[in-house]
């Protein structure tokens, strides 16, 4: 069933081969077919993340055989749907949509989405730009606050702090009352979340840096850290932190392996996790749960989960727009859209 005329080909952005940037180009494709329980969304807008550019360098979670489609999330409205209950539902609506790495990703005019967790409606109020932002980094705050109160902390640790995701992390923890320990790597980064109401920010390159972050996790009995760095930077956050602490880590924006020294585990009770945000949302919560965790993160994207827009580039352009991205990487999203 289709909403509103849709061509044969499509502009795509194609990945050949798990080497970066360098293998981007454009392609023309097939407009492809939603199967059961899909949508065709036409595409409006797509971030490029940290995880696309490791998808780009063949260092993600997916791997499926290049030539491929990257492209994590993104937003755009449904102009046809397959057979299913749930897309009748969807037909015509604005809706983020996520990449479960099984299928071409979202830097292409049209992409085939789940109904089971590869679509959400869009708020009203809620742009196309900023819905297309809206999925990963604002769940994954969600959830980063939600496992920081389970777990009864009222004091974490964050590093890679000036991303936009530490953004909104540093915003809902003000909201809810739990102190934020930031961890960033230049003194522009510093400035950039003090000025937004940050309390504790530490630079890394700091030469005592070491003793800054203990005396930060003692003074505020911090036991949790979410680790975007890994590299060295995970030892660090083990030895400083009380015994029986907990270092998540979440990413590997260092691209080594954590380090740590033994006796941190064995002697001293404490234990290094891992999160990513589609397995941690489906093994902690059914669709209703995830539904209203999602109805409530579209109500703060103007707000505590906004993620501000450096610029924007066709997909002719994605080359560039991800050299530019890699530079510096804070201070902004740079979207792809399918025109500017
Ligand atoms: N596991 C999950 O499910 C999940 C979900 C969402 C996000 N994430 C992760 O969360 C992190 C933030 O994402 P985002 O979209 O908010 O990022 P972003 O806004 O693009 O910002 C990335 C930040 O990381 C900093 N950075 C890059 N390399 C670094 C390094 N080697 N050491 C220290 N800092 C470094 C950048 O600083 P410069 O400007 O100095 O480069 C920048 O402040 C990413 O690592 C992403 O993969 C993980």
């Amino acid at each position: 069933m289709s909403h509103t005329q849709i061509p044969d080909q499509m502009t795509t952005v194609v990945l050949d081969s798990y080497s970066g940037p360098e293998a981007l180009r454009v392609e023309q494709r097939p407009v492809p077919k939603p199967g059961k329980d899909e949508v065709l969304v036409k595409v409006a807008a797509s971030p490029i993340n940290p995880s696309d550019l490791a998808f780009l360098g063949g260092n993600y979670g997916f791997d499926n055989p290049p030539p491929v489609v990257p492209g994590g999330e993104g937003s755009g409205t449904v102009v046809a749907v397959g057979p299913g209950a749930m897309g009748r539902y969807f037909l015509g609506k604005r809706v983020a949509c996520l990449s479960n790495g099984q299928k071409d990703g979202i830097w292409a005019e049209y992409v085939v989405a789940s109904t089971k967790g590869g679509v959400f409606p869009l708020n009203k109020s809620v742009s196309l730009e900023q819905g297309a932002m809206s999925v990963i980094n604002p769940l994954t705050a969600s959830a980063f606050l939600e496992i920081t109160k389970e777990g009864g902390h009222k004091a974490i640790v964050l590093t890679a702090a000036a991303s936009a995701l530490g953004q909104m992390v540093n915003r809902l923890g003000r909201s809810e009352g739990i102190q934020v320990i930031n961890v960033v790597r230049r003194d522009e980064q510093v400035q950039l979340l003090k000025a937004q109401g940050a309390t504790v920010v530490l630079n890394s390159d700091d030469v005592d840096f070491d003793r800054q972050l203990h005396d930060a996790c003692h003074e505020y009995d911090a036991h949790l850290a979410f680790d975007a760095v890994a590299g060295p930077m995970t030892g660090q956050l083990l030895k400083a932190l009380p015994e029986n602490s907990t270092v998540t880590v979440y990413s590997c924006l260092s691209h080594k392996a954590p380090q740590t020294n033994v006796d941190q585990i064995v002697f001293q009770g404490k234990t290094i996790t891992g999160f990513w945000l589609g397995p941690w949302l489906y093994s902690n919560k059914n669709l209703l749960q995830i539904l209203m965790l999602w109805r409530r993160s579209q109500k703060l994207i103007g707000t505590d989960l906004k993620s501000e827009i450096r610029a924007r580039y066709p997909f002719q352009e994605s080359r560039k727009a991800v050299q530019e991205y890699t530079n510096q990487m804070t201070g902004g999203k740079i979207l792809l859209k399918p025109t500017t």
